[in-house]
């Protein structure tokens, strides 16, 4: 019997400190009405020093646990989609398993660029679709202010902070993730990349002084990327759900640039009201984007059961991905119960002492074993 990879849990995350255009404008030579004009965004959102990709990434899961009353317990994977994890490793999403206490789930990170986040989904789907797995997290999460070049207008402007997650179900109605479709042009890679930090050229007082842990980006030719294979990469994932564009209910792309999701749309024969677009808000938060702009699109109810969604990305790689999805969850969705939150309370913070013991555990066993090996071999 064929298995279906519903999502029946989602949440978001966005830090409270917002950059405007205006204030952009202070710290380098650009305008309002440049950025507003030329991206449609007016606002982003900056982690603050004590957040990071792994908080916020940890904030959108629990929503999504809590939406889908799933003990995170039950959770047989977590994928992490980003381009600015924690740490080179361990994994962020490893650091999610131990904070949620998803004691019996895999863990890993996915960077694809800002495509991520759909492809994570893609996997997750087919764990599902396979019979391997009941219940997966997947999550984007990016803290992109963090590698942005703040003297650069013509990146600093572009991006924005935040995390968004689904919980994916197993189910035998049919319907959730339909179809996907993924697809990269290596040849593209030094149009968007951040040169230094890795092994190609690891850090050195040279790459920080020529700035090369920073995002660079030649904007135009991206542009032009990104517009034409919005659209291209929709319909081939319509096609595969044995659909047609007129029944895409709710176009949900990348939220990179306004120009560019109106022209994917126009390409498509979209109205405007089967679009989706909060770039205004947020900037381009890069795998983060698609799942933030979906649980906006639930908060706004923009979705009702038997909608058809098309989710659709782009980025570093290049990379690009889209997806079909059969949204079934009639909204809106009851609030979990009171008891039941200050239960999860309890259970995220005995996750942190399980974890805390753990890592005591682990000293204590190294000392003894030092202890044992320089212990003189007549006592
Ligand atoms: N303020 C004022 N002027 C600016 C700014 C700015 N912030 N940035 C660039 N300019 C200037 C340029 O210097 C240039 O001046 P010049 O003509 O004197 O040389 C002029 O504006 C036009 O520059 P363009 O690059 O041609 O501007 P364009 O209309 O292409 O807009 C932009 C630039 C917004 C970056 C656009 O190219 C774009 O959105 N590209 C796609 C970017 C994108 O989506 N990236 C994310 C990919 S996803 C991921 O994986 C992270």
């Amino acid at each position: 019997m064929p298995r279906y990879a519903h999502i029946v849990g989602w949440g978001k995350y966005v830090p409270d400190k917002t950059l405007t255009n205006n204030d952009l404008a202070e710290l380098v030579d650009t305008s309002e009405e440049w950025i507003l004009a030329r991206t449609g965004i007016s606002e982003r959102r900056i982690a603050g020093p004590k957040e990071s990709t792994f908080t916020m990434a940890l904030r959108a899961a629990q929503d999504a646990v809590e939406v889908a009353n799933i003990d995170p317990r039950r959770l047989d994977l977590i994928i992490v989609s980003t381009a600015t994890p924690d740490y080179p490793f361990p994994a962020t999403a490893c650091l999610v398993q131990d904070a949620l206490g998803a004691t019996r789930a895999a863990a890993f990170d996915l960077e694809a660029g800002c495509a991520g986040f759909v492809y994570a989904l893609s996997i997750a789907s087919q764990m599902i679709a396979t019979g391997a797995y009941e219940h997966v997290l997947v999550i984007g999460a990016e803290t992109l202010s963090r590698v942005v070049d703040w003297t650069d207008r013509g990146t600093c402007v572009l991006f924005g902070d935040g995390a968004g997650a689904f919980l994916l179900q197993a189910s035998d109605a049919p319907g959730g993730v339909l179809s996907f479709v993924l697809g990269s042009d290596g040849s593209g890679g030094q149009l968007l990349i951040i040169p230094a930090g890795g092994s190609r050229q690891p850090a050195s007082v040279d790459t920080v002084s020529h700035r090369l842990h920073f995002v660079q980006m030649r904007g135009r030719e991206v542009f032009r990327f990104a517009s034409r294979i919005m659209s291209k990469a929709a319909r081939e994932a319509v096609r595969a759900a044995k659909l047609t564009t007129d029944d895409i209910d709710l176009f949900i792309p990348h939220q990179a640039n306004l120009r560019i999701i109106l022209s994917a749309a126009k390409e498509l024969g979209l109205p405007r009201e089967r679009v989706f677009v909060n770039v205004e808000k947020y900037g381009n938060t890069s795998a983060a984007s698609i799942p933030i702009a979906f649980c906006e699109a639930i908060e706004q109810e923009r979705l009702k059961p038997g909608d058809h969604l098309v989710l659709v990305g782009f980025g570093a790689g290049l990379t690009w991905a889209a997806a079909v999805v059969k949204w079934q969850v009639p909204l809106p969705a009851p609030p979990p119960p009171r008891r039941g939150r200050y239960w999860r309370l309890l259970r995220y913070r005995w996750a942190r002492l399980r974890s805390l013991l753990r890592r005591l555990r682990r000293r204590v066993a190294s000392w003894w074993s030092r202890i044992r090996r320089e212990w003189p071999s007549e006592w």
